[in-house]
């Protein structure tokens, strides 16, 4: 490993996953031109979310990050985004209330656009073309044009990102968050179903709180914690590129920061410690994810984790385990007894997504919500057996009433998903099937914490 690091050095690595654009001069071009646009982030938001992750590696606090597995340009406007915000403050709500503890909110939002994929080829008939690899290198129609890397699509993403980013913010210190809405998050088909009653229940109890702490002098016009919310962006760092041209030097403390979301991922196919993506994510300050799949052995991660993190600085690195529901209750304990041998602070997290994901009839990919629920069980019940904190979900959700994952409350068949059946990539939760979820992790969450003798407060203010 090089001892000098600069924002280009990932580019005299081996890589892997990366697309073959035919116009290497409008590729240039292309980051030449996204490094002199303005950060999407700050380098000082980017270290609160390292300060709130630090308080989760240390026990006090829980994760929850969820979003699109790939962001669309199509389907990019208004309505979806409020709709994932909505959801996503539901879930949020039902793990502070119900399970009594401070959550860091982490959208797979405003960047989510670059995809590895298993195969570089896609076949349908006799035609076969280069794989779809996210809106911001390829388009999804299965033509050989679309499917041809345009660089352009780069500053595409970057407009995207920045609209997102700017409408969630407004959102989420703009009155939007406002607890006294709690009430009014619950809306749409989500409504009617059970997890929308059972929603309805908690948000009755928030609501009266929050009037017995009116009538104590406590509003969201004198508490702003009531009124607005911390709210950060991550996504899975592939295109080195663009993230290189995104990466700048922090004024106030000289170090470098990728500027195009709060925190970024390494990928489960892209971790080779002496590829690319690592040595690109070693000199980045930002707080950063590992994915961590059924071939990493315990070895290979506290490698990795020395590469990443040298300094052990509690809240830079979040695990995030993606094992699939049959595997996990034998790869996560082998994990956590390495990394707690060799006296690293990590946040745990659990993705119960994407070691899931089955074949259906009629050539759906989804992921049955049984098997989904199944790997957080394993996830809770090992730390639990381990004395370690289980401190994050990762999921993959919409908030729009899409038929992607199987099972849930509504009982999506095989035979359902071809109702709407949206994703560009893998199978996500809808709003239903997410809250499901929500309330399922917060009992978890509540076990854990009576276990350790400590009683769940009875409301948080975010
Ligand atoms: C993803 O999160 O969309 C993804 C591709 O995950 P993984 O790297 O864990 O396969
Ligand atoms: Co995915």
């Amino acid at each position: 490993m090089a001892a000098t690091w600069s924002p280009d050095s990932w580019r005299s690595k081996p890589i892997v996953q990366v697309p073959d654009y035919p116009d290497s001069k409008a590729l240039t071009d292309t980051e030449a031109k996204l490094a002199t646009f303005p950060p999407l982030v700050f380098a000082g938001e980017a270290r609160a979310l390292r300060k709130s992750l630090a308080e989760v590696a240390a026990g006090n606090g829980f994760v929850l990050q969820g979003g699109d597995c790939a962001e669309s340009f199509y389907e990019h406007g208004a309505d979806n985004i409020r709709d994932f915000f909505r959801v996503f403050l539901q879930m949020a709500i039902v793990l502070t209330y119900a399970g009594g503890s401070p959550v860091v909110k982490l959208g797979r939002i405003a960047g989510q656009f670059a995809k590895p994929r298993s195969s570089p080829t896609e076949k349908k008939g006799d035609l076969e073309l280069p794989s779809y690899r996210g809106d911001i290198i390829n388009g999804p129609e299965f033509t050989a044009e679309a499917r041809i890397p345009d660089p352009g699509r780069m500053l595409e993403a970057y407009r995207q990102s920045a609209a997102t980013l700017n409408l969630i913010r407004a959102f989420a210190t703009g009155g939007y968050a406002d607890l006294d809405r709690v009430h009014q998050w619950n809306m749409g088909f989500v409504k009617d179903s059970p997890q929308g009653h059972r929603y309805q229940e908690l948000a009755d109890r928030i609501a009266e709180t929050l009037a017995f702490m009116r009538a104590c002098g406590i509003t969201s016009e004198n508490t702003p914690q009531l009124r607005s919310t911390s709210f950060y962006t991550s996504h899975e760092a592939l295109l080195l590129g663009y993230e290189q041209a995104l990466t700048r030097k922090d004024s106030t403390s000289g170090d470098w920061y990728a500027t195009s979301g709060h925190m970024l991922w390494i990928g489960d196919r892209t971790r080779q410690p002496d590829h690319a993506h690592v040595e690109f994510f070693r000199g980045i300050k930002n707080p950063i994810g590992l994915k961590c799949g059924p071939s990493l052995e315990p070895d290979g991660l506290v490698k990795l984790i020395d590469i990443l993190n040298p300094k052990d600085e509690p809240g830079r690195l979040t695990l995030i385990c993606r094992f699939g529901h049959d595997k996990a209750a034998a790869a996560l304990p082998k994990l956590i007894r390495a990394v707690q041998k060799a006296g690293k602070q990590v946040v745990w997290s659990c993705d119960p997504m994407h070691g899931n994901t089955i074949s259906a009839a009629g050539g759906y990919k989804t992921r049955p919500f049984d098997r989904i629920l199944k790997e957080v069980e394993v996830f809770f019940d090992v730390h639990r057996a381990e004395g370690t904190h289980a401190g994050g979900i990762h999921v993959e959700m919409t908030g729009k009433n899409v038929t992607e994952c199987t099972g849930g409350a509504a009982a999506i068949a095989e035979t359902d998903l071809s109702d709407r059946y949206h994703t560009l990539c893998d199978p996500r939760l809808n709003a239903d099937q997410a809250l499901e979820l929500a309330f399922l992790v917060a009992n978890r969450m509540k076990l854990e914490k009576e276990s350790r003798g400590q009683p769940a407060p009875v409301v948080a203010a975010e």
